[in-house]
C-alpha cells in the first residue's frame, strides 16, 4: 500500500486536515509515520495553510503502534513524528474519536492542542504488552499533568474517558458532535495565537508534584512488587516517569528508548504480544465466517439462583442488559436475589462501585417464578444443579415455552451438552455457556458445540459472551470440556506429588513464585473440597483404571472441605482467610503414603512446576488431537482468563515452547516409563517432537 492511501492531506480553508486511514483502528503501520511527517511538512510549506489537524479515518483516532512490528529488530527512524509535530511552525490540533492509545496518544501529545468527541478514550496500555510508552508518553504526559497523576495512568495502562482526560489536562475541549468541523472552528481560533505550548518546554507541573511527594517513585515500587514479580515492564515504566522528573527532556527521551527497547526483546513482552493476538484469534470460529447470522440478544433469562446464577445474572446486568431470573421457589428465589445484592454491596463498600450505578444494576434483574414470565427473552442460560435428569427436565420446560429463535444455553461443568439438548425438539439451538466462578468476575467464558448447535447459535452465543464482557472461547464438547479437561491432571498430579514427599504450601509457594496469584491447594481450599470429590467420584464410578486420590478423600472424609470449615489442605483461624500449614495434613500426608508404599523423595522447583504443567500440557495435545479444541492459543486463553496462569507466561502451551516440544515429549516419555499410563505421551505431542513443531502451531488434524 502507498504511504498516499494510509495518510490523507486535505485543505479546508486555511486549516489542514491530516487523515490517517489505517483500518481497522489506524495503527501505526510503515507507512503511516511517513505518511504524517509529509502532511505535516506540506503543510508547513503551503503559505495558505494557517494551522493542522491530525485525525483518523473510520472508528478511531491511532490505537498505537503496530503490535505486529514489535521484536522485528527494525532500524529507527531519523526523525520522531512526535518531534516533528511538535517543532512544526504552525500550530497542530490533535481531533480524537474512539481511542487514542499509546502511540496515538503520544502523537496527539506532540500536537499543540488535543479536542475530541464524546466517548473517546485515551491512555498509554503499553505495560499490558510489556513493553512502555516509547514515543515520549513518559516524557510528555509528566510534564503536560504532573508525574504523580502519569505515573498512575501509565503504570494502570487504563484507558481514560474524554471528560476525565480533560478535568487531567490531556484534552482541551470535548465536543458532542461534528468532531472536524468542531475542530476546524477550534483550530481557526487559535491559528494565530503565539508562542503556541509545546509540551517539551513545560516544568511547572514536574517541580510542583515532586516538592508535594519526592517519594512518589518507590513508594509505587513498593504498591506494585507482588502484582510485578518476575517482571520488567512495571519497573522499567517507573524508571522513565522517574528520569522526566530528574532529566532535560531530550536526555529523557534517551533513557526513554533504553528502557524501551530493554522490554522490547524482553520474553514477558513476547509472550504479552502473543496473548493479545490469541485473545482475538479465539474469536473467530473456524467453520463460522462472517457471513452467519448473528442474533441480537437484549433480554436474557437465568433460570438458578444460585452461585453461578446470581453471578451470570450480575455480569449481563453490569453491562446494561435486562435480566430474567428463575428459581424453583420462591424461597430460592429470595435467597438468590439477596445474595446478589449482597455481593453488590461488598463492591460497594469497597469502593469500586457507586451506591446509584448497584441500584441501576440490581433493577435490571427481575425474579419470577413462572416460565411464561421467561418465555420472550432472547437467550436463556440454564444454571441449575448439576444433574442430567434436572437439567433434562428444565430444557424440556424451555423448549415448550421460549420463543421461536430463543439461544438456549447450558452452564454445565462437564455434563454432555447433547444429551441435554435431546430434551427439546430444537438440539440446533442449544449450546453450552461454561462460566467460571465468580461468573460476575471471571472473563472466561467456553461455549461448547453440541454436536447439533448451529453455526447461528455458536456465533450468538459467543458474542453475547463479548457484549457481557467475557471473553467467549470455541470449543467441541466432551467430558469437561476444554479448561476443566485439560486442567485435571494437573488437579491430580498436585495431589500425587504430596504422596511421594511434597507437602501442599511447599507446591503452592512453587506456583506463586511461578506468577500465579494463589498456590493451587488454597485456591482448592476456596472453592471446596467437595466439589473435587464429586467429580472424582463420578469418573471412577465411570471408570475402573481411574487413579484414585487417597489423601484428597480422606481430608474430604474427614470433613476438611476448606475454608467454609475452617480446614481443608490448610487450616484457617476464624474469620480469617489466610491459609496456615497444618501438622494434621502432614500426618495424613505421611500414613497414606507408607499406606500406599510410595517412596518419599525430595522435589526441586522445577521438577514440582513440569510435573503439574506438563501433564496438563499432555492432555492438551490430546484435546487437539481430538478436534475439541480448535488451537493451542485456546488453551492458552482459557488458561489466562480461567486459572489465573500468569499472562507474562503467555499461556500454558506458549510457556512449554519454551521448553520446546522435542524436550517436553523426552521428559514426558521418561515419566511414562517411570510412573505408567497416566503420563502416555499423546500422538500430537510426538508428532509435534518429530517435526520439531512448536505448541503454538499445534491444530488438530485435518478431517
Ligand atoms: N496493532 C496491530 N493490530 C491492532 C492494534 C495494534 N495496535 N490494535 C488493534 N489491532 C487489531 C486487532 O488485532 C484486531 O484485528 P483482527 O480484526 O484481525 O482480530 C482489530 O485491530 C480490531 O481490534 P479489536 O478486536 O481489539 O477491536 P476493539 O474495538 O474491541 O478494541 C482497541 C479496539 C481498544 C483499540 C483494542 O484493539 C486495543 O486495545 N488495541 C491495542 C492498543 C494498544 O495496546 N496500543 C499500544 C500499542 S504499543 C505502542 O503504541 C508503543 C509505542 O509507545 C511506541
Ligand atoms: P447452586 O447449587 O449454587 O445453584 C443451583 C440453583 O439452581 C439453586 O439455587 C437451585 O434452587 C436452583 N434449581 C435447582 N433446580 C431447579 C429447577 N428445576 N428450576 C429452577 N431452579 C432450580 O449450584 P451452582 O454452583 O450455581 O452450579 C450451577 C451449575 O453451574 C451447575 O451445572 C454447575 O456444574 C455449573 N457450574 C458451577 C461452577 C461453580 O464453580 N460452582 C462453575 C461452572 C459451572
Amino acid at each position: 500500500m502507498s504511504e498516499k492511501e494510509l495518510v490523507r492531506f486535505e485543505k479546508r480553508g486555511a486549516i489542514g486536515i491530516i487523515t490517517v486511514d489505517n483500518p481497522p483502528v489506524n495503527a501505526l503501520s510503515p507507512g503511516v509515520p511517513e505518511g504524517i511527517l509529509a502532511a505535516v511538512e506540506a503543510g508547513n510549506a503551503d503559505p495558505a495553510i494557517k494551522a493542522m489537524i491530525l485525525t483518523g479515518a473510520g472508528r478511531s483516532f491511532i490505537a498505537g503502534a503496530d503490535i505486529r512490528e514489535f521484536g522485528k529488530g527494525k532500524p529507527r527512524p531519523a526523525r520522531k513524528t512526535q518531534d516533528v509535530l511538535e517543532e512544526s511552525e504552525k500550530p497542530i490540533v490533535a481531533a480524537i474519536h474512539g481511542f487514542a492509545l499509546g502511540g496515538g496518544l503520544e502523537y496527539a501529545l506532540g500536537c499543540h492542542y488535543r479536542v475530541a468527541l464524546k466517548g473517546t478514550k485515551v491512555g498509554l496500555p503499553e505495560i499490558a504488552l510489556g513493553l512502555l510508552p516509547g514515543g515520549g508518553g513518559t516524557q510528555r504526559l509528566p510534564r503536560l499533568i504532573g508525574p504523580k497523576k502519569a505515573l498512575d495512568l501509565i503504570t494502570s495502562g487504563r484507558h481514560v474517558p474524554a471528560e476525565e482526560a480533560k478535568q487531567l489536562g490531556i484534552l482541551d475541549e470535548v465536543f458532542d458532535a461534528d468532531l472536524v468541523g468542531s475542530a476546524v472552528r477550534f483550530a481557526e481560533g487559535i491559528a494565530d495565537t503565539r508562542p503556541f505550548r509545546r509540551i517539551c518546554e513545560l516544568s511547572d507541573k514536574l517541580e510542583a508534584d515532586m516538592k508535594a511527594e519526592p517519594g512518589m517513585f518507590d513508594a509505587k515500587r513498593k504498591e506494585i512488587a507482588r502484582r510485578a514479580r518476575n517482571q520488567k515492564a512495571p519497573y522499567n515504566n517507573i524508571a522513565a516517569v522517574e528520569a522526566s522528573t530528574t532529566l532535560p527532556f531530550a536526555e529523557g527521551l534517551k533513557r526513554e528508548r533504553e528502557l524501551f527497547e530493554e522490554l522490547e526483546k524482553s520474553e514477558e513482552s513476547r509472550a504479552l504480544r502473543y496473548a493479545f493476538f490469541a485473545e482475538r484469534e479465539a474469536m473467530r470460529v473456524p467453520d463460522i465466517g462472517k457471513d452467519v447470522p448473528v442474533k441480537k440478544v437484549e433480554t436474557m433469562a437465568v433460570v438458578g439462583a444460585g452461585t453461578m446464577g446470581g453471578g451470570i445474572a450480575m455480569s449481563c446486568a453490569d453491562f446494561g442488559m435486562p435480566v430474567r431470573l428463575l428459581e424453583a421457589s420462591q424461597e430460592a428465589l429470595d435467597r438468590g436475589m439477596a445474595r446478589i445484592r449482597k455481593n453488590y454491596e461488598v463492591s460497594v463498600q469497597r469502593g469500586s462501585l457507586a451506591a446509584d450505578e448497584m441500584e441501576r444494576r440490581f433493577a435490571r434483574i427481575t425474579p419470577v417464578i413462572d416460565y411464561d414470565d421467561i418465555a420472550d427473552c432472547d437467550a436463556v442460560i440454564e444454571a441449575v444443579f448439576e444433574q442430567m435428569d434436572v437439567k433434562k427436565e428444565v430444557f424440556a420446560k424451555l423448549d415448550a415455552t421460549m420463543k421461536d429463535g430463543a439461544l438456549l444455553l447450558t452452564n454445565t461443568s462437564a455434563l454432555d451438552v447433547d444429551e441435554i439438548a435431546s430434551a427439546t425438539k430444537r438440539p440446533e439451538a442449544v449450546a453450552g455457556a461454561h462460566f467460571f466462578s465468580p461468573a460476575n468476575v471471571m472473563k472466561m467464558l467456553e461455549v461448547v458445540r453440541g454436536e447439533k448447535s448451529s453455526k447461528e447459535t455458536v456465533a450468538s452465543t459467543m458474542a453475547l459472551g463479548k457484549a457481557i464482557g467475557k471473553v467467549p472461547v470455541a470449543c467441541g464438547n466432551c467430558d469437561g470440556f476444554v479448561a476443566n479437561r485439560s486442567r485435571a491432571p494437573f488437579n491430580s498430579e498436585m495431589v500425587i506429588l504430596l504422596e511421594e514427599g511434597c507437602l501442599p504450601e511447599q507446591v503452592d509457594k512453587v506456583m506463586i513464585d511461578f506468577g500465579y496469584p494463589m498456590g493451587p491447594f488454597a485456591v482448592g481450599d476456596l472453592a471446596g473440597l467437595d466439589i473435587g470429590y464429586a467429580g472424582r467420584k463420578r469418573r471412577a464410578d465411570a471408570n475402573p483404571n481411574y487413579r484414585k486420590l487417597p489423601i484428597a478423600d480422606k481430608l474430604y472424609e474427614m470433613g476438611r472441605y476448606g475454608q467454609k470449615t475452617g480446614a481443608g489442605w490448610y487450616r484457617y483461624e476464624k474469620g480469617d482467610r489466610t491459609p496456615h500449614p497444618d501438622p494434621e495434613v502432614a500426618k495424613i500426608i505421611k500414613e497414606t503414603a507408607a499406606e500406599m508404599g510410595v517412596e518419599q523423595k525430595t522435589f526441586t522447583d522445577q521438577e514440582i512446576l513440569r510435573r503439574l504443567l506438563l501433564s496438563s500440557v499432555n492432555e492438551a495435545c490430546r484435546i487437539i488431537e481430538e478436534g475439541i479444541a480448535y488451537r493451542a492459543s485456546d488453551i492458552d486463553i482459557m488458561w489466562l482468563y480461567g486459572f489465573g496462569f500468569p499472562r507474562y507466561r503467555g499461556g500454558l502451551m506458549f510457556w512449554a515452547d519454551q521448553i520446546g516440544s522435542r524436550d517436553v515429549y523426552n521428559q514426558i516419555a521418561a515419566w511414562h516409563q517411570q510412573y505408567g499410563d497416566r503420563w502416555k505421551p499423546s500422538a500430537l505431542l510426538r508428532q509435534l517432537a518429530e517435526s520439531g513443531t512448536p505448541f503454538r502451531e499445534a491444530k488438530p488434524p485435518a478431517k
